[in-house]
């Protein structure tokens, strides 16, 4: 992989500031435009701290700065790029104005990427004159310590512009997992609030509290999900078993294809949440702050396990 490449990001904000430090850190060179003053101008400061939450050395974190350059105005940012990627706000028109201006100061052959949450791909980069080498790059948040880069590709997307986005997530420490089709949710949502839709179900049919809920996945599967996904678990349980209990459960679990009612009621009574005090479960002013704190607590440490015992079973 070629060190040195230039990579823009338009947006500093949560993600915008987690892919910078990603490619700073694997050594490139990261060019960042955010257009609120206080937002760009704190971004070195938020990149070193994030740095310092993953044991970065102080030689290595002043390394990372080194190489990020914060920049007026997105021509700037993108001319010579190669690989641009948007992390503006979730709104279609904002972003197909963003990808506009890209295209008109980046280079022919620059990749061009959006980390939309939700919004089709194919909506944000229809207008493009150049479509075969947009795609999508859904990271998590937080994007520094969570390892997965959905890369999404539209209809129009040449693959060798997808294999060369792989490479250099790969290269830069990620997970990239290709979704060759530009559907709602990508894979990570689809799964994820697949499950979603059935803890809110069991909570709504008076089937269990939702203490019940998030008690059974964290002392259970949740426990296993990091190193056993989902089909690697079919095939070690065998499938004949995996048939006879979807025979037997798939029946009776919610399939609506709509967002529950009780969502709508707790949020009629004020209920939005942790921040609020009050959402599926009462939380008190300082669980929002301690609740963050263990999921880094947790992710970091989870990631110097799964280090080691990467070390210890191939004996590197
Ligand atoms: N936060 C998450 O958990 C998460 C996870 C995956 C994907 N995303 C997606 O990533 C994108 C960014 O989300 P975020 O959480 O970093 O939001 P954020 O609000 O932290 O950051 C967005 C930044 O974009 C800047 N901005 C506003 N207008 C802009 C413009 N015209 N050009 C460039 N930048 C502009 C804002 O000043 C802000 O700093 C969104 O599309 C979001 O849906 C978020």
């Amino acid at each position: 992989m070629k060190k040195n490449q230039k990579i823009a990001v338009i947006g500093g904000g949560l993600m915008g500031h987690g892919i910078a430090l990603t490619f700073a850190r694997a050594g490139h060179y990261v060019a960042v435009h955010d257009p609120v003053p206080e937002t760009l101008q704190s971004l070195p400061q938020r990149v070193s701290d994030s740095l310092r939450l993953l044991n970065t050395s102080d030689t290595d974190i002043a390394k990372a700065l080194s190489r990020i350059e914060l920049c007026d105005g997105i021509k700037a940012t993108v001319i010579d790029a190669d690989a641009v990627f948007e992390a503006a706000p979730e709104k279609l028109e904002l972003k197909q104005a963003i990808f506009a201006e890209v295209e008109a100061h980046a280079s022919g052959d620059a990749i061009l990427a959006s980390n939309t949450s939700v919004i089709q791909i194919t909506k944000i980069m229809e207008h493009l004159t150049l479509r075969q080498r947009a795609l999508g790059t859904h990271w998590w948040n937080p994007p520094h310590m969570i390892p997965l880069v959905e890369v999404v590709k539209t209809e129009w997307t040449d693959p060798a512009v997808a294999d060369k986005m792989i490479d250099l997530l790969a290269d830069a420490g990620k997970t990239p997992a290709l979704v060759e089709k530009d559907v709602p949710g990508f894979i990570g949502n689809r799964l994820q609030h697949a499950l979603w839709r059935e803890a809110i179900s069991l909570v709504e049919n008076g089937i269990c509290s939702a203490k019940a809920v998030d008690d059974v996945v964290k002392a259970s599967f949740g426990r296993r999900l990091a190193v056993l996904g989902p089909l690697e678990n079919a095939d070690l349980v065998g499938l004949e078993l995996t048939q006879d209990i979807h025979r037997q459960v798939l029946f009776d679990l919610d399939a609506r294809p709509e967002p529950s009612p009780v969502l709508q009621s707790l949020l009629d009574k004020g209920r939005t949440g942790m921040v609020a005090g009050h959402g599926f479960r009462k939380w008190t002013d300082e669980d929002f702050e301690r609740t963050k704190s263990r999921i880094a607590q947790h992710l970091c440490a989870l990631e110097r396990i799964l280090q080691e015992n990467l070390k210890h079973n191939t004996g590197l």
